[in-house]
């Protein structure tokens, strides 16, 4: 497998090579501070004896494990510290397929493109499923998708591109479709903690036995550079997962586990909240300065994307790498995130720098 740069890391080198400023919404790297208590933890750490600078258990610091099951309600045996939400997302989707029940993932349509690259990895049919066009799911359609073939459905609330979050009706549903079908519900919540709408419904609560729940402290936490996310599996599927997490990672990072540990535990909940308050706000004046460049656009519910739709400018490469040139904005081309937006623009709203960045693209057209 010939290793293909993702497209990201082009485009942001195509803007950090221009000849001007240029305002980078295409990471989705928080800017924000991390917590107080996790910086606290590093600078402790740094003293620690030399015994906590060795290997971690495999399926990771036994406190961490024990601190995250009591928050999510389940057996501590069900979880496993994984090297973000990125591998607990590849061992689920694995888990799913080496289960001998089918050999395709149903995808969305837009997809997070990390989903249909690891199912090429793992050698998976995939069937994207087109949304709403609100981002929605469609839930019928995945029920018409859905077959003995069906290893997995692999879904994403709050999701990334669309901003879409899926409330309980339909994560029920989507668990209900899985069942039917023995096949798993990959639930990715890496952005639980930016739920704008209130209806944020994690598949944890349904008590499935075919969900598996796959999340991370890179957002919540701004620390995507930390590696520490987790997967929550059914007891019958998470012996095989563990192994697979320690042959291809022998384990994870002690410090980052300990530092995200001791944040967890002291963390405040306002905390979380002056991070949405502070994307609501972006939000806002971002797409109201979309509105005065006369764009389409949508209105996240949750996660810090926005795609946006400019008359007579469909958002492929070369258009994206003009607006870096001519207007001094980089976002993402559409077609990275499926069919389903191709024409469109993803901007992610994590810079100091959004209101400004749509003030050039409002004058820009
Ligand atoms: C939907 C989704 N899942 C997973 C990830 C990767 O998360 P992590 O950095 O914790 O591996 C991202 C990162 O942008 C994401 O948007």
């Amino acid at each position: 497998m010939e290793y293909d740069t993702p497209l990201f890391f082009h485009v942001m080198q195509y803007a950090a090579a221009a000849d001007r400023d240029v305002i980078d919404m295409v990471s989705g790297n928080p800017d924000w501070e991390p917590p107080g208590a996790l910086r606290d933890g590093l600078r402790e750490y740094a003293d620690a004896d030399a015994n906590a600078f060795q290997y971690p258990p495999s399926d990771g610091l036994q406190e961490l494990r024990e601190e995250i099951a009591s928050r999510r309600n389940v057996d501590v045996g069900r979880v496993i510290v994984t090297n973000g939400a990125g591998e607990a997302n590849y061992l689920a989707m694995a888990r799913a397929l080496e289960r001998g029940a089918g050999s395709e993932l149903l995808l969305t349509d837009p997809v997070y493109p990390y989903y249909p690259g690891k199912a090429g990895m793992l050698d998976a049919d995939v069937t994207l499923v087109p949304t709403k066009r609100d981002g929605h799911l469609d839930v019928a359609a995945f029920r018409e998708a859905a077959s003995e073939a069906t290893a997995a459905i692999v879904v994403n609330s709050p999701n990334n591109p669309t901003g879409a979050v899926y409330d309980a009706e339909t994560m029920r549903a989507l668990a209900a479709v899985a069942e039917a079908n023995d096949a798993l519900l990959v639930s990715d919540e890496v952005y639980d903690h930016f739920d704008f709408s209130g209806e944020f419904t994690s598949a944890l609560s349904l008590s499935s036995p075919n969900c598996v729940v796959t999340n991370a402290y890179s957002k919540s936490m701004a620390i995507t550079g930390f590696r520490v996310g987790y997967a929550v599996f059914p007891p019958a599927l998470v012996e095989a997962a563990k192994t697979r997490h320690m042959l291809v990672n022998v384990t994870g990072s002690r410090p980052a586990q300990t530092a995200v540990l001791r944040a967890l535990r002291e963390t405040d909940p306002s905390y979380y909240e002056a991070s949405r308050e502070l994307l609501r706000e972006r939000i806002d004046a971002f797409t109201d300065a979309l509105d005065d460049a006369g764009a389409e656009y949508t209105t996240p519910e949750g996660a810090f994307y926005v795609l946006a739709k400019f008359e007579g400018f469909p958002g492929t490469l070369s258009n994206v790498e003009r607006l870096v040139d001519e207007a001094g904005v980089a976002g993402m081309p559409g077609d990275t995130f499926g069919t389903a937006h191709e024409d469109w623009i993803r901007f992610a709203l994590v810079t100091p720098r959004a209101t400004e960045a749509a003030e050039r693209l409002a004058d820009y057209f």
